[in-house]
């Protein structure tokens, strides 16, 4: 995972074992776990789920991948060989190497090879975001609610090349913390992006000062009762001002996001003590376990119990939740 892969994107390792696959069909394609998400009818992990859909013309992958609800959860995309093209009729535009698509929750997807191209090449990953990236979704270019960047240059091209095969890589892997340095480089390449498109916006993007106050009060604070009316009151604001200017700058409610914030902060207990339930609970904030759970439930699609239990190996994971976790509903 040290190697440093010399900037040759059509080099990508996973390419030619998928574009192989798909010649020799396998006897049971559901079960492949390189092929199977790339067809219609896969169901899509909780957490990470990362691929590379190597589309060539009039090859089994040339079809248009549509879904008109979108997904559960959000997709990050990157072109790395050919030409895609997005939607149809007068909003729809091409994507090159170094472009990068991000796709909300319900976000309609409709795409495909662009029919001038050979090929379209793109890697992606499915992911449930971690509460605190919300500031980092949200792009300046959007084009029917499908947010957009483009890096033509070699060096950030290359360097998120890396990154998603290092997501790639370490997602391959079942342990909880291969799980996390996938996360990790998730991160990173959000971080570069909302980085690249702070400086392109530098005006929209600086979070009103209270606001961070009060996201720092919270973190700091996630086993304490506190409510909107403290936090106000501790930054200066009224309730309703603070409600306001919260779910302006990070795109959510103050309770919503104090609870995803305990929920990640419960999901790692879980995974790195074996605290009982009760106590946890109290250690993230609610003197109630069985609120607790059922706020855990809420974000997780799970009880924290079997949540710990898979994160022990100790049952097979269950299909994802039906309802989208409550931190992504805004
Ligand atoms: C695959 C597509 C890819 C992405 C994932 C989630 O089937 O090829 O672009 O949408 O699904």
């Amino acid at each position: 995972m040290d190697d440093q892969p010399t900037f040759d994107p059509t080099q990508d390792p996973k390419v030619q074992r998928v574009i192989r696959k798909l010649r020799i069909p396998p006897d049971a394609p559901g079960e492949d776990k390189q092929v199977a998400p790339l067809f219609p009818g896969f169901e899509f992990d909780v957490r990470l789920v990362s691929g590379i859909t190597p589309i060539e013309r009039d090859e089994p992958l040339d079809f248009w991948i549509d879904r008109p609800d979108g997904m559960r959860g959000w997709i990050i995309n990157l072109t790395i060989e050919g030409c895609g093209r997005v939607f149809d009729g007068p909003e729809s535009f091409t994507v090159e190497p170094g472009d990068l698509l991000l796709f909300p929750p319900g976000a309609r997807h409709f795409y495909g090879r662009d029919r001038k191209a050979a090929k379209w090449w793109h890697r992606w990953i499915y992911f449930q975001p971690r509460a605190f990236w919300k500031p980092w979704l949200e792009w300046g270019t959007q084009v029917q609610g499908i947010h957009l960047q483009r890096h033509r240059d070699e060096r950030t091209f290359s360097e998120l090349f890396r990154l998603f095969i290092e997501v790639d890589n370490w997602s391959d892997l079942s342990d909880n913390l291969s799980t996390d340095l996938a996360f990790n480089r998730l991160e990173q390449i959000l971080l570069t992006c909302a980085r690249s498109d702070r400086a392109a916006n530098a005006a929209k993007t600086v979070i009103d000062e209270r606001v961070l106050a009060a996201c720092a009060l919270i973190s700091e604070n996630l086993d304490k009762p506190l409510g909107v009316k403290d936090i106000a009151r501790q930054v200066c604001l009224s309730p309703s001002r603070l409600s306001h200017l919260f779910r302006h700058y990070i795109g959510t409610g103050v309770v919503q996001w104090r609870d995803a914030q305990r929920v990640q902060y419960a999901i790692q207990l879980l995974r790195v003590t074996n605290v009982p339930i009760k106590s946890l609970s109290q250690m993230v904030g609610y003197d109630d376990p069985l609120y607790f759970s059922r706020v855990f439930r809420r974000h997780t699609g799970m009880s924290p119990r079997t949540f710990r239990d898979h994160s022990l190996g100790r049952i097979e994971p269950a299909s994802p939740p039906e309802t989208l976790p409550s931190a992504l509903q805004d």
